[in-house]
């Protein structure tokens, strides 16, 4: 690290923190690595380094490393403008066999998510933590996987885009929310919370699963419906068929997740709705919720469809495909779900346009 770093992202100070905390028998500061430089980590990495916090960054490429390395980061938006210039920004493969890290924050999307995460291992030190912050339900998957001793579940309210490899915005005053995946409260979460919370908001949560699925029903409705009939909640909920699908995709992914053992934990909305699993006979206490849900979600584009625009994979598979698969296991079908499943599958490939049409052929599944 040269000097000129040192003034650029806060290091001198940091390390000088680090040395006064050693000299006195504090623990020391958690090494800490992010792996996808993309919308989420390229905010968090970019506040992080702002904040004099030393984190290496990971990405898949040597050609992307090279250009951040080049480029320095750049964040703007809500939470206000950052510059810096990383340490240590390198393609992952060249952190193995190298380094140890305390704490891992990895920032891809799900696939690759799962894809890398055992290869991860080999980069904790031996009481480190994986922090997943994947949408779905990722991080029960990798801590399955990986166990609940290594992973830390986390989620993103956070919102953020990504102009080009460095430039970064973050479009909401969202934050991280994190916790034992087996419930509860602990030390580790803590001090990630410390950590992290230095560059963004970091919230704990001693029942994450919940908050994880509460998130969870959300996307497989609000999100998917809106993206596959390209509207937004307010404007398709108008419709009757809107309507009749928003409520039959919603109360098929909560009577998984309550099959499961799952408690849904309230975000900014009450995640079991009123008179459920019977709303109907509660049809105005039933519209009322309704009426708060798209008060909160209502009016955001959803970012599936962002996917179609720029033509990249969805997380379907882990969202709508992930409770359509569960169900199954625990003998509550999920057809609405799987039907939207197949609907994004068929506009990934080209074969079919999201559009308002869309929600007549899903009335009927
Ligand atoms: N963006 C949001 O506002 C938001 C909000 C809430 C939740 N989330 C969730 O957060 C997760 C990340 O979303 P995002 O929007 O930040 O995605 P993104 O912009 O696509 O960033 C993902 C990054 O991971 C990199 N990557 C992929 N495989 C890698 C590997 N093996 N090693 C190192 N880096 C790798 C990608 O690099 P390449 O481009 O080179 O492949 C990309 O830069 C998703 O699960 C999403 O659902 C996002």
């Amino acid at each position: 690290m040269t000097s000129t770093h040192a003034q650029h992202s806060g290091y001198g100070h940091n390390y000088k923190e680090l040395a006064l905390s050693q000299a006195n028998c504090q623990p020391r500061l958690m090494r800490a690595l992010i792996v996808g430089i993309g919308a989420v980590g390229g905010v968090v990495s970019t506040r992080a380094l702002c904040a004099g916090i030393p984190v290496c960054l990971a990405t898949r490429t040597k050609e992307t490393a090279a250009r951040l390395r080049t480029s320095g980061l750049r964040v703007s938006g809500v939470g206000g403008e950052g510059i810096c210039v990383p340490g240590e920004v390198r393609p992952l493969e060249e952190y193995m066999d190298r380094e140890k890290f305390d704490l891992i924050l990895l920032a891809t999307k799900a696939q690759d998510a799962l894809d890398v995460s055992s290869s991860l291992l080999d980069l904790l030190s031996p009481s480190g933590t994986l922090l997943p912050i994947q949408n779905g339900a990722v991080p029960q998957m990798i801590s399955e996987k990986l166990g609940k001793d290594i992973v830390l579940g986390g989620l993103s309210n956070l919102g953020a885009t990504m102009t080009e490899p460095g430039v970064y915005r973050q479009t909401n005053g969202g934050h991280l929310l994190i916790g034992e995946i087996r419930g509860g409260s602990s030390q580790r979460a803590t001090e990630v919370q410390r950590l992290l919370g230095k560059a963004v908001e970091v919230r704990t949560s001693p029942n994450i699963v919940g908050a994880i699925w509460a998130k969870l029903l959300l996307n497989c409705s609000v999100t998917t419906i809106g993206a596959v009939c390209a509207q937004t909640m307010r404007q398709y909920i108008m419709s009757d068929e809107g309507m009749q699908v928003f409520q039959r995709a919603y109360d098929e992914a909560l009577g998984v997740a309550i099959a499961t053992g799952i408690r849904p934990q309230r975000m900014i909305v009450e995640p079991i709705p009123p008179g459920w699993p019977h709303p109907g006979m509660h049809r105005e206490d039933y519209s009322a919720w309704v009426s708060q849900i798209v008060e909160a979600y209502g009016d955001i584009k959803p970012s599936m469809l962002q996917d179609f625009e720029r033509k990249r994979l969805t997380e379907i598979d882990f969202i709508n495909g992930h409770v359509t698969r569960l169900g199954m296991t625990v003998g509550k079908p999920a057809p609405v779900n799987r039907a939207l499943t197949e609907t994004v599958h068929s506009i990934e490939q080209g074969k079919i346009e999201p559009g308002p049409r869309r929600l007549r052929e899903l009335v009927v599944a």
